[in-house]
């Protein structure tokens, strides 16, 4: 590994991105450090312990703190002294307009033209913003101090891994001295670097969240059709995908995009096309149709019981998707809520999580089985341990045979041949369906 010892680099902000970019810096041979107002966070920082779950984390934690290339403080004075680089990654929530909430980052903008002493010093932008803001930032800082946009495209749970591997790096360049130094920078990430103007840079990120937002909009809406027409999403999507124009990422049907990131992204341009005079007819049906998912689900676990009251479901999965503890804006609770406003009980599991604040009705438990002792099963994150389970134990648990898939992930035709009804997203596998696909298969 090379070592870079005479370039230090500072990172404001230690959530998952400020993180995943402190151990990828130090990963690549420079030296760290990571800044926090949150005590708490740097000490557990400071001791190895990831503050959430992320694959790989701890070992780079672990390495680097123990090589010195890494380390956290709270003091910004201590930070930004003699950095070379300082990478802003603080968050930038949704308003209820929709617009950026940019408060973090004007605070984190003052102090440092407060704190900044090298007026060398760049300092760059990784947070998601809306067009012409790092432009007005730049205005803020001490004169002579040059600013990038350098958008990420790290995902929650293989944030570590796709620092290290990007597709690209976006370089968003008023200069073009600033533009190659950051360009080496990233130069061991062995990805093509596009420099762009700063404007530019923020619409290549927020285009791409849309982009990947629209796509899983679009199957979900193919799939809500396969359901009407007793098609099978899964293969008329996989058929979809396997064009090379199209591509199959991110056209896996659902109950919509949660986290942290896509709904406020995609809110945040419409927010910014509207703003322009042209507003975006595309982006308003990506989030229309990403609200109506979750709702969707429900229904289908209604249509199979009946009725909602005084049922009690199981739920496997709350975490916005599998690899990640993170429930912020998870469309399982708002399926939880849709549950209990329906009259049922919940009873909950997921592997990463043992607590959360969850709706009235509902009671977290510490496993899959004893989550499925419930009139019918909803399965809402794709945990890989959920395929695991064996339909046969699965059929003994689920007191009404009822298993409805909002990912897709279960082997639906395994569930029927034990007699178990299954419903997924545009795809169903009643037991009729197993008891054809016996026939057919056995010899004549
Ligand atoms: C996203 C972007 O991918 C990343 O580039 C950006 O910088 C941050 O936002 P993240 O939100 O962590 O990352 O997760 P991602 O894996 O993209 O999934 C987002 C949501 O879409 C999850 O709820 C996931 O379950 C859902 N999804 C994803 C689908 O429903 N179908 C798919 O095919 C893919």
């Amino acid at each position: 590994m090379r070592s870079f010892h005479r370039i230090k680099i500072t990172i404001l902000g230690t959530g998952f991105v400020g993180t995943a970019n402190a151990v990828g810096f130090a990963e690549l041979g420079f030296d760290v450090v990571g800044f926090d107002t949150d005590v708490r966070r740097i000490e557990q920082l400071n001791a190895g312990l990831p503050p959430y779950r992320e694959a790989g984390l701890s070992e780079l934690l672990e390495r680097h703190l123990e090589s010195g290339r890494l380390t956290f403080v709270n003091d910004l004075s201590l930070a930004v002294a003699h950095a070379n680089f300082i990478i802003v990654a603080v968050g930038t929530p949704s308003r209820d307009d929709g617009s950026a909430d940019l408060s973090a980052l004007h605070i984190a903008t003052d102090a440092l033209s407060r704190t900044i002493e090298r007026r060398s010093t760049i300092v760059v932008l990784r947070s998601t913003v809306p067009p012409g803001t790092s432009d007005r930032m730049a205005q803020r800082l001490p004169s002579g101090v040059e600013l990038l946009y350098c958008p990420e495209f790290l995902r929650e749970g293989s944030a570590v891994y796709d620092f290290l591997n990007p597709d690209r790096s976006i370089v968003g360049a008023e200069s073009q001295g600033a533009a190659t130094a950051y360009s080496a920078l990233v130069e061991g990430l062995v990805a093509p670097v596009i420099v762009t103007s700063r404007s530019d840079a923020e619409l290549i990120k927020g285009g791409a969240n849309a982009f990947l937002a629209l796509k899983i909009s679009f199957a979900n809406e193919i799939a809500n059709i396969c359901g009407r027409l007793n098609a099978d999403s899964h293969e008329v999507l996989r058929g979809i995908g396997s064009d090379r124009r199209i591509g199959d990422a991110y056209l896996k049907p659902g109950i919509g995009f949660g986290g942290p990131c896509f709904e406020k992204d995609v809110l945040s341009l419409e927010h910014v096309a509207r703003g322009s005079g042209s507003p975006s007819h595309l982006l308003q049906a990506t989030l229309r149709v990403n609200a109506a998912q979750p709702r969707k689900i429900v229904d289908v676990l209604e249509e199979e019981l009946g009725v909602l009251r005084d049922m009690q479901i199981g739920v496997w999965g709350l975490a916005f998707k599998a690899g990640t503890d993170d429930v912020r804006s998870s469309l399982a609770l708002r399926v939880l809520e849709d549950l209990v406003e329906r009259g049922a009980t919940v009873i909950a599991y997921d592997p990463a999580i043992i607590r959360a604040d969850l709706p009235h009705g509902t009671t977290l438990v510490g496993s899959a089985m004893e989550a499925a002792r419930a009139d019918a099963l909803l399965v809402l994150t794709e945990w890989p341990e959920f395929c695991g389970i064996d339909p046969n134990d699965i059929a003994r648990a689920v007191r009404r045979r009822i298993v409805v898939d909002g990912r897709n992930v279960l082997d639906g035709p395994a569930l029927a041949n034990c007699g178990i009804r299954y419903r997924g997203v545009g795809r169903s596998s009643l037991p009729e369906y197993a008891e054809y696909v016996n026939v057919s298969a056995r010899p004549a």
